[in-house]
């Protein structure tokens, strides 16, 4: 096969392209990178080399299960300072992550996560009251009350441990341990092991916001186990269940790793897609409009149901357009088992070389999604054609095995909690001027966003 070169920025000793990293909002330097450097381009990160993939059909070339393992590497093997071989940031050698996958799969289909209805709809209600008791004049940090919501309900429907953000003024403690946290992964990530070393203070409260968080998830441990429950939830799933395979239950030390991960991953994702969905629909009056009409058809005023979540096409729409715009996982990481040509034979990449999917960036392929490939249009998604879409064009929740084991019940989730808030409110931005702009730690999310919601009996 002909082979060229990986094209690379040009490159400073020892650092090599950290220069080409932007610390505050990481996905806007890859972008950057993209645009000059096309479908493919290479990082050395200190001395660590990263492959950046910007299209489709890169992408769907390494969504392979046979041919590509996923990568903890960078930021995600920093987080396993927390979550170690949890489901998350297991690498797939060890055996927790298969015993684990096996136990908690079931607890997350479709079925389980229907029974999780009227829990999403207790912390639902919390926020509608809220803004409703608020009232029109109240300025709304949409990002922060969805954390709320999306922490809470993970916290209640899997663990049924309340961490009732509501009651807080200020940000969650644990909300903002995490993304503290979260950020500093990422930038240890890029920092030389001799600076980091040096830098005790950052250490110290990277140290103690992990410890925070463990402490949280131990507590719920121990709670749970001098006061056992009845309920089949996550948590009693891991506490009691024996692995089909090899009859292995799960040690306190796993579960509290497993805790910690659904915590972090099944609520910052969540939280950041309500907050884009949003913004796309205060920017969009007329599909907010369209919207606002298919949910009143549909529930007539009542509040939403679980069998409604099927009937509502454009609803959907809306969230899978926003999710392909806004992937708030804005990337991963992939390696091949062995040594391996991508694109028929053009680029040569090692057994093990480091991958990175720029979901983000590909999921704007205009070669799938045409001119305006960067607009917000749901009707992309509508009447068969997300179905007919190119292979892995739309991949927001990862790939294959280890792709997101809590895709139905954040659907399920955004589904209620935005057709709520959308069939309640009237919304509008504070600043009528405001256009996006994007904040990062693992994953990403609105800045500076500030809405009113005006119950819609009460708008003029
Ligand atoms: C994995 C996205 C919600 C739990 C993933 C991955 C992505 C993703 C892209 C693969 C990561 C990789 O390849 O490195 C999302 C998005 C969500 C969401 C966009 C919301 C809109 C959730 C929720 C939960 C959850 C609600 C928990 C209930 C997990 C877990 C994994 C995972 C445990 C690791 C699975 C494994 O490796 O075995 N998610 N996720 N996620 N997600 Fe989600």
């Amino acid at each position: 096969p002909f082979h060229s070169q990986i094209p690379q920025p040009p490159a400073l000793p020892f650092i090599g392209n950290v220069t080409y990293l932007d610390r505050e909002l990481p996905i806007q330097g890859f972008a950057l990178l993209a645009q000059q450097y096309g479908e493919i381009y290479l990082l050395d990160i200190l001395g660590r080399k990263v492959i950046v993939l910007n299209t489709q059909e890169l992408a769907n070339e390494v969504s392979n299960d046979a041919k590509f393992r996923k990568g903890v590497i960078g930021s995600l093997d920093e987080v396993r300072y927390i979550s170690g071989d949890g489901l998350f940031t297991a690498r797939e050698d060890e055996p927790n992550w298969a015993i684990a996958h096996r136990l908690l799969m079931p607890a997350f289909n479709t079925m389980a996560v229907r029974d999780m209805m009227e829990d999403m709809r207790d912390i639902c209600s919390q926020l509608l009251l809220k803004w409703e008791r608020f009232g029109p004049d109240h300025v709304i940090d949409p990002s922060d009350d969805l954390t709320r919501v999306a922490l809470d309900t993970i916290a209640l429907c899997s663990m049924s441990y309340r961490l009732n953000s509501f009651y807080t003024e200020n940000q969650p403690p644990f909300a903002a341990s995490m993304t503290e946290f979260l950020r500093e992964c990422y930038i240890r990530s890029t920092r030389p092991s001799l600076v980091q070393a040096l830098m005790t203070g950052t250490n110290a409260k990277w140290e103690s916001d992990a410890k925070f968080m463990t402490d949280v998830a131990t507590r719920i441990l121990n709670e749970r186990k001098e006061k056992p429950i009845e309920k089949k939830d996550l948590l009693n799933t891991m506490l009691y269940s024996k692995d089909p395979k090899t009859g292995q239950g799960l040690s306190d030390d796993t579960i509290v790793k497993n805790l910690l991960t659904f915590l972090i991953a099944g609520h910052e994702t969540s939280s950041g897609l309500m907050s884009f969905m949003t913004y796309y629909l205060i920017k969009n009056p007329e599909i907010m409009r369209k919207l606002q009409n298919e949910i009143d058809e549909v529930l007539g005023g009542q509040p939403v149901q679980y069998q409604d979540l099927s009937k509502m096409p454009y609803l959907t729409a809306v969230i899978r357009e926003t999710l392909r715009l806004s992937p708030t996982a804005p990337m991963r990481m992939v390696q091949p088992l062995e040594d391996t040509y991508l694109a028929n034979g053009k680029y040569f990449v090692k057994a093990g070389a480091s991958l990175l999917v720029n979901t983000w960036v590909y999921h704007k392929d205009p070669k799938i999604w045409g001119e305006d490939a960067q607009e917000f249009h749901p009707e992309r998604m509508l009447n068969g054609k997300f179905e007919a879409l190119p292979p892995q064009a739309w991949q927001p929740f990862g790939f294959g095995i280890r792709g997101c084991i809590g895709r139905p019940f954040a659907w399920q989730e955004v589904s209620l909690v935005m057709a709520s808030i959308v069939q309640k409110f009237d919304l509008s931005f504070v600043d009528p001027t405001y256009n996006l702009e994007l904040k990062q730690a693992l994953t990403v999310k609105p800045k500076d966003l500030f809405i009113r919601a005006t119950p819609r009996n009460q708008a003029p």
